[in-house]
């Protein structure tokens, strides 16, 4: 078989990595792909949001999957141009993403299904979001709707915060915000197969969403993540199936917007049981980093099973991973590009390039989050150990990381 991956990140490097270890795979394409992939893929110059060049290319090599890592390409109807045209693709339809590319669209459903989540209201005016925040108080949540890479989203601990968000949110015009309950506990991300009404769960991640130690400072996209999940045990996964995953990709369904693709769920256990945070229309990223490679059941395999509708039974490598991201000087709010990166090869354990480039023969900065290191191991502790071993061979002075991934579980 011939598979396309189509983006240029760690998930996709993950992505594409699990589709070329598949016993059905011959060919592993990736558009646009980076230096990390070319190492065992193809990588094809066409950007992730070129639907057009994306289709005809998949029409002309004769792909026969398609993985689709990107929110961005997928909320450009990636999917729908490829089903027009007959070709196989997982992921969602354009009006199937909205689960994600709209904070209003996913709290409704979940508000109609009785689906765990913080309370909340919607606005599209300033004047009553304000009032909402002066008579709700703090801590309250302020969420941009649209795609926000992450950072739309403000955990406001005092009023003066949160109107301040609600001030920067309206200075974009016709934005819409939703303003919610905080909720306290622990976070994880449950992510799944899902077609229509299959829907089979991975091991649970933790992401780092938080850019300094101790979850200080502004959210980011994620600053590392490691699997599985202590805390989080079968009780809680099975709890968090019945009550939020299945009955949203039922819901979808129902509300004619089938789901098929992977769908995340942001979750928090909370003293009043499991909430939602969030839903994500793709892999998670670095989540896609820490569980791919913990999968030792066909990537392919599932895929195609899934969409034909057949539930499997998913193998897991009982071992532990840790993913350390290394990001650009200046993240989230900015990012230095063209540094130049060294030490990569001498790792021990697997690193994924989240943003890099060649730039002649340098591998170079590009992009926020620059690279992940992945060791595993058979405890979290000798994971941690292993990951900064091998973040500490990589040199580059344009770069930081948060020193403290997984420690929370220890
Ligand atoms: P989101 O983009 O919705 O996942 O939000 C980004 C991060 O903000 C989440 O991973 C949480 O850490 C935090 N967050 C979002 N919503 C809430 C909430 N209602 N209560 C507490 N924290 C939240
Ligand atoms: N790591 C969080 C996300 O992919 O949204």
């Amino acid at each position: 078989m011939k598979v396309l991956v189509i983006g240029k990140g760690g998930r996709e490097h993950a992505l594409a990595h699990a589709a070329y270890k598949s016993n059905l795979v011959d060919c592993v394409y990736a558009a646009p792909g980076n230096p990390g992939m070319s190492k065992f893929a193809q990588c094809v110059n066409i950007s992730d949001s070129d639907v057009d060049r994306l289709v005809s290319f998949a029409k002309e090599e004769k792909i026969d999957l398609t993985i689709v890592g990107p929110e961005a390409s997928l909320s450009l109807g990636v999917v729908d141009a490829f089903k027009k045209e007959g070709l196989k693709i997982f992921g969602p339809t354009k009006d199937a993403t909205q689960v994600e590319s709209s904070k209003d669209f996913a709290k409704k459903i979940m508000a109609k299904y009785n689906i765990p989540t913080a309370t909340y209201e919607t606005f599209d005016n300033k004047e009553d979001a304000i009032a909402y925040v002066k008579e709700q108080g703090a801590p309250i949540v302020i969420k941009e709707d649209g795609l926000k890479a992450g950072k739309g989203v403000t955990v406001a601990s005092t009023l003066e915060e949160s109107l301040e968000a609600v001030e920067i949110a309206f200075s974009i015009p016709n934005n819409k915000v939703v303003i919610e309950e905080c909720l306290f506990g622990f976070e994880f991300s449950l992510i799944c197969f899902v077609c229509d009404d299959v829907v089979i769960p991975m091991q649970i991640a933790q992401d780092h969403k938080c850019v300094y130690d101790g979850d200080k400072g502004p959210n980011t996209g994620g600053m590392g993540c490691y699997s599985p999940v202590k805390k989080i045990t079968p009780e809680i996964i099975q709890d968090a199936m019945d009550h939020v995953m299945i009955p949203m990709a039922k819901a979808m369904m129902e509300e004619g917007h089938p789901f098929t693709g992977f769908l995340y769920g942001g979750l928090m256990l909370t003293e009043k049981g499991i909430k939602t945070i969030e839903f994500n229309a793709r892999f998670g990223d670095p989540e896609a980093e820490v569980i791919l490679p913990r999968l030792q059941s066909d990537f392919v395999d599932v895929i195609l099973k899934v969409m034909n509708h057949e539930t499997v039974e998913l193998q897991w490598d009982p071992q532990v991973t840790l993913g350390v991201v290394m990001a650009s000087e200046g993240y989230p709010a900015s990012s230095t590009k063209g540094a130049i990166i060294e030490g990569v090869d001498q790792v021990d354990g697997f690193v994924y390039h989240m943003g890099t480039k060649m730039d002649h023969d340098h591998l170079v900065t590009d992009g926020g989050r620059v690279l992940i290191s992945v060791a595993k191991a058979d405890t979290l502790e000798e994971a941690y150990e292993k990951a900064y071993a091998d973040v500490k061979k990589i040199q580059c002075d344009k770069l930081f990381y948060r020193n403290d991934i997984g420690k929370k579980d220890m």
